[in-house]
This record gives C-alpha cells, structure tokens and sequence, in this order.
C-alpha cells in the first residue's frame, strides 16, 4: 500500500485538494504528493520509509539543511522560555540588528509572518509614503498571494493556467500595471504614461517563481533610474533570494555591476526564518517612519517578531554568516547544474542552467530563459518525464516547472554525484 496515497486521499476529505498551499498537490506533474514523515540534513524520508535527496528545502529556508543541531538548540532553548508573549523581546532587536548589519540599504525593519505578509504591508507603506495608488510588477515574478499582486502571477497559478484568481475584485486589479521581465521598452513607456501616478515597483531581481530568471543589469539600472526620477520606491522582493544567493543578497550582487544601487524596500522572507513562519520588510529610515504607530500606514501582527521564530533566523543567519559558507555553496550548486548540463549533453537533451549561492533553475531549453514567455516554451511533458523519473530514483526537485530550486550545506558531493547518475538514467 502506497502510504503517500493513503494520507493523500485522506487529505482530500478534510483539506482543499489535500494541501495547504497549491503546487504541493503535484497538478503540474501529476502523481501523489510525497507526504513528508522526517527530515535531516539533505534528506526527508516519505510516508513510505523512502529517503529523497531535497532540492526544495522547504521551497528556500533550509539553506543549512533540516535539522542543523546549532538552528535545533537555539531553538529548543527558545521553546523553553515560551512560545509567544504579544510583547517585545531583545531577540526581535538582535534578528532586526542582524539584517541591518548585513544590508546596508535597511535602516529599519519590521518583522511579520509570511512572506506575503511582508510583500503586501510593503507595498501598504510605498502607497501610504507616496499618496499614489499605482503599481508595476513584473510578468512571472510571484510576491505572495495579496489581492493586488495577483494579476498574471507566476509559480502556482501559472501552472494552473489562470491569468488571474477569481476573488479579485477588478477594481483592485486596475491599480497594479503587469509589464514583462527583462523588456525595457515596455519599462519605458509604462512610466512615460504612468510615472506620475506610480507609488512603487516591486520586483524579483532573480524571479524564482518563473524557475530562474534574473533581470539584465541594463534593466535594474533602469528600472532605478526611473523609479527615482519618477518618485516611485522600489521595492526588491528579496523572499526568495535574500541570504540565498549570497549574505549581501541580490541587492548586494546588482550594487557590484550598478555603482550605488539600492532599493528603496526589501522583502525578505524563507532563510531570516531557518523554516520558521518568519518574514521581514524594511528600507530607508523616512519611509519606514511612515509606519504605526510612528506614522499613518497600518501593520499589525499577533505572531510577528515570535520569539521561537526569531532565535531559528538569528542561528541560521550567524551560520550562513561564518567565512566562507557562499563560496562553498555556490561552488557546489554549480557542481550540480554543471554536472546536469553535461549529462544533458551527453544524451542530446537541450538544456540551460544557472545558479547563484544555493539557488539555481534549469530549463528543457537550448538557452537561459529571459521572461515568462520564454519560460513556457519548455516542453511540459518532457518536464513531467524527467521530474518523475528523478522522485522514482529519490531525487526530489520541485513538482513544476516554473519553480527554482535549492541546495543546502547539507548536500554532500555524493548526494551530487549520485543526482547525476540519476539524471543520465533518466534520460537514457
Ligand atoms: C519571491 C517571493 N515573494 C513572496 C513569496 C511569498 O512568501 P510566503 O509563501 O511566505 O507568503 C514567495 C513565496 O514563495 C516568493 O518566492
């Protein structure tokens, strides 16, 4: 008896389509969702006793791994002293020091629960700070699940086919311009119409919600040109990529290529909270007065800043922070998507990868996609044969293929190597 399928239809009485959050369902791919019974280091082992090699990592947060017995401790010890009081603790200032320290572009930052939460309260504040009501997000780029971003998202949605999520008033709809990713000409005649009314443009600087798309370096330095002529904030969605891609996040990667470059907000989610509800916004000090109760804009929050969340960042973050941890990582998820594109050469598969940190995609495709467009040119099917092919084997990538995926300081080069081999299987 499949006991993946067991829970899953059981799931499916009780949860709507068996998940609480839509692509663990596997729709995209088809199947049965892995039911997750454990998990440590690199490895979760199913509802069936069957281990897999993780590349999801809890879509991001896992940088160090399930179970890193530093992140364990910290919080153990946390647990202990309670689990949430409704009132100020030190360890919301030092989480709150902590990022401040590692990007120069946060003056202040306010802690919160999700990133959706993060991205929405952020987006509250650019509105609240301007008095402009409009907004540019980006074809494929995914900011959580707020009314006003959910016109032509990416990840979820898109593998479902739906432009947009009924639900959403057409009236809230109206506020948010969507333009594709990489396209300046588009960029520029969206703010030569609109630039005067735009409060903000929030954007993935790499989309890990259209698989691994990073924006051009012409297209960030303009994209911030024109949001500080035109007196909208940027806002970098920073969820995915922040302490991901490396400890001075994307932000600190497009200021090496662009002199000066900073966004006026950044989002951050996933890795702040080692896999503990736990999401972030912050940015430049005259915005972020704009919030209660110093300011006009609301933001409240029952779990924000919880204490138990906070002491899982603070330990992951002191980890990623030891000298040399990006290099290493980055050096071993190049291994794995160096290691796949040569596989895939080897047997006449076309294939483009790209990594940054522990972050990487790769594409059924000859070249690196650069938008959503192009993104979907990839051949489902032959997707949904080499995803499968790989969960038989025990290699868990994620179920879709508009989505990033993650390694950890866990995964050992005999994790890699034994990928690999799984791959030239798959495609033999
Ligand atoms: C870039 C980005 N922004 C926002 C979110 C939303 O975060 P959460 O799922 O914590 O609400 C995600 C989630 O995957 C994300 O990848």
């Amino acid at each position: 008896m499949d006991q993946n399928q067991v829970l899953f239809e059981r799931a499916q009485a009780v949860i709507p389509g068996g998940v609480n959050s839509p692509v663990r369902a596997f729709r995209a791919v088809g199947g049965t969702p892995r039911f997750v019974a454990r998990a440590q280091g690199a490895y979760f082992w199913d509802a069936n006793g069957k281990q897999h090699i993780d590349y999801i990592g809890s879509w991001g947060p896992m940088i160090l791994g399930h179970g890193h017995p530093k992140v364990v401790e910290a919080v153990q010890r946390a647990v202990l002293e309670g689990f949430s009081f409704g009132a100020p603790t030190e360890r919301e200032i030092e989480l709150a020091e902590a990022i401040i320290k590692l990007l120069p572009s946060i003056e202040q930052v306010r802690l919160v629960s999700s990133g959706t939460e993060a991205g929405m309260s952020a987006i509250r504040l650019a509105r609240g700070f301007t008095g402009r009501s409009l907004m540019i997000k980006f074809e494929g780029c995914y900011h959580g699940h707020a009314d006003s971003l959910l016109v032509k998202a990416g990840s979820g949605l898109a593998t479902f086919g739906h432009p947009t999520s009924a639900g959403v008033p057409a009236e809230v709809a109206a506020h948010t311009l969507v333009l594709p990713f990489n396209d300046l000409e588009a960029l520029e005649a969206a703010f030569k119409a609109h630039g005067h009314e735009l409060a903000t443009v929030i954007i993935e600087p790499i989309a890990g919600n259209m698989n691994f798309v990073r924006a051009s370096v012409p297209f960030m330095k303009r994209l911030r040109e024109l949001c500080t002529q035109h007196g909208a904030l940027l806002i970098l969605d920073e969820v995915m990529t922040g302490f991901r891609v490396g400890l001075s996040c994307a932000q600190g990667i497009y200021a090496q290529a662009i002199p000066g470059f900073a966004p006026d907000l950044t989002v951050l989610g996933k890795v702040i909270g080692g896999g503990m509800p736990l999401a972030a916004f912050g940015g430049r000090h005259d915005v972020m007065a704009k919030l209660a109760p110093l300011g006009g804009v609301y933001q409240a929050g029952t779990l924000s800043g919880n204490p138990v969340a906070t002491a899982c960042g603070l330990a992951t973050l002191n980890e990623i922070s030891q000298p040399g941890f990006f290099e290493a990582l980055g050096a071993k998820t190049r291994s794995l998507v160096q290691g796949l594109k040569a596989v895939a050469d080897r047997r006449g598969v076309p294939f483009s990868v790209d990594s940054e940190g522990g972050m990487f995609g790769f594409f059924l495709l000859p070249e690196l996609a650069q938008n959503y467009q192009e993104v979907m040119k990839t051949d489902g099917p032959a997707f949904n044969r080499f995803f499968h092919a790989m969960l038989d084997q025990g290699v868990y990538f994620a179920p879709a293929l508009y989505e990033a995926g993650f390694v950890s300081a866990a995964h050992s080069e005999a994790d890699i190597a034994a990928t690999l081999a799984a791959a030239d299987k798959a495609w033999s």
